[in-house]
């Protein structure tokens, strides 16, 4: 393609980092490659080396984050550790001399506070272009529903209903998704997607968030330094935008007995449409034709050269930042940093709701000190 290779750095390869290396690897022809990894943890090294070494991709190995941006080696870095470490890697790659464009796994940050303060920092480095891992939206059925309601056929949108049940959180290097500090909180560190989401599809911003949920199933038996798990794995989660739309979503993390993980319903005053995860189906109805003119699509995308573990979203939203990385200022990232901050924000509202047992408004979570 004659283009300028982009050089990628990973910082975290448990999971996720792995994830992003596999997929990066499916994009070699589009001039990419990662040069470098960043991660103390041995074990997470050794595998993220083997895997290179079946591509063929010499990789430099360092312990630590500030040692890959003082290698100065990359021209992008995918932050992929802990949750609660978002907040000072992300601060530590702003405010090195060496511009780095970044790609932050969601969330953003554990609370509102930290997303404000990485916020403001970047406002001061306009040249490096920070995308927020919200990748749910390019999940084929998630962007066909996403496309429907933004071309009308639903009119206004008035109801939106996420549901995921699913299998419990999986086990992490030391164990750091089993506690509220770490991760931020089950509604922050997962459901940040579907926050997202909603407000995509409200096309509004959100005004208070009502939620209740438990610790009732899942982690009980656990301990770790003495403390047991403190994760929510139900809820429900109420959210009502400026527009006057609301959304909901059902959260079950002990129904591994589902056919789909995601099931999206989003009524508008002239249509419903519902997208279905890994299904890959889509339906779209009208009030006029009713149940008799429900049409059920196939929700594929002939771009993806990798489904891996997020059926192939991983893949586009590189696709996607590579895209406005090549474009040079002209292109902003798809999702940015106030999308991160948003969809955070809902989730920290939806915590302290179950907490406090009552609305709690976004107002009141985006002032919070
Ligand atoms: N987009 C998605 O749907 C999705 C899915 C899974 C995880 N994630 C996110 O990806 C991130 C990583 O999750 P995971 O599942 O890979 O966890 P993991 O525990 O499997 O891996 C985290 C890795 O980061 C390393 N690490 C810890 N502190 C570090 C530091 N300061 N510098 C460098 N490396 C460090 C750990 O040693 C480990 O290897 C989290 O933010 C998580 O929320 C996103």
């Amino acid at each position: 393609m004659g283009e300028k290779i982009v050089n990628y750095g990973i910082i975290g390869v448990g999971l996720m980092g792995r994830e992003h290396l596999l997929n990066l690897y499916h994009l070699r022809i589009q001039n990419v490659a990662v040069v470098c990894i960043a991660d103390p943890h041995l074990p997470s090294q050794q595998h993220a080396l083997d895997l290179a070494t079946s591509f063929n991709w010499p990789l430099k190995v360092f312990s630590g984050h500030q040692e890959l941006l003082d290698s100065g080696m990359c021209d992008v870095v995918v932050v992929s550790t802990p949750n609660m470490t978002h907040y000072q890697i992300l601060m530590d790659i702003i405010n090195h001399p060496k511009p780095h464009h970044v790609l932050v796994e969601k969330p953003l940050c554990t609370t509102v506070m930290d997303c404000r303060k990485v916020i403001e920092a970047a406002r001061k480095r306009p040249e490096m272009l920070v995308q927020v891992g919200l990748e749910y939206r390019y999940m084929p059925p998630v962007a066909k529903l996403i496309e429907i309601v933004k071309g009308g056929a639903l009119g206004q949108i008035k109801m939106v209903a996420i549901r995921e049940h699913r299998f419990p959180f999986l086990v992490k290097v030391n164990n750091w998704n089993r506690f509220n500090c770490n991760s931020g909180g089950t509604l922050v560190e997962k459901c940040c997607h579907f926050f997202d989401l909603m407000r995509l599809f409200a096309g509004a911003n959100p005004v208070r968030v009502m939620a209740s949920g438990g610790v009732d199933v899942n982690h009980k038996d656990e301990i770790y330094d003495g403390k047991v798990p403190d994760i929510i794995d139900n809820a429900y989660v109420i959210v009502e935008f400026e527009n006057n739309s609301r959304g909901m979503l059902d959260l079950c993390m002990f129904a591994e007995g589902s056919k789909n993980e995601q099931e999206i319903s989003v009524v508008g005053d002239t249509g419903k449409g519902e997208a279905f995860v890994p299904e890959s189906i889509v339906r779209l109805g009208n009030r006029l034709e009713g149940r008799e003119g429900v049409k059920t699509v196939k929700a594929e995308d002939d771009r993806i050269k990798y489904e891996g573990l997020h059926h192939g979203s991983s893949y586009l939203e590189h696709l996607n930042f590579l895209s406005a990385i090549r474009a040079q200022g002209v292109q902003a990232p798809a999702v940015d940093l106030h999308d991160g901050l948003v969809s955070v924000a809902i989730g920290v509202a939806a915590q302290v709701s179950i907490e406090l047992g009552r609305f709690v408004t976004m107002e009141e979570v985006m002032n919070d000190n």
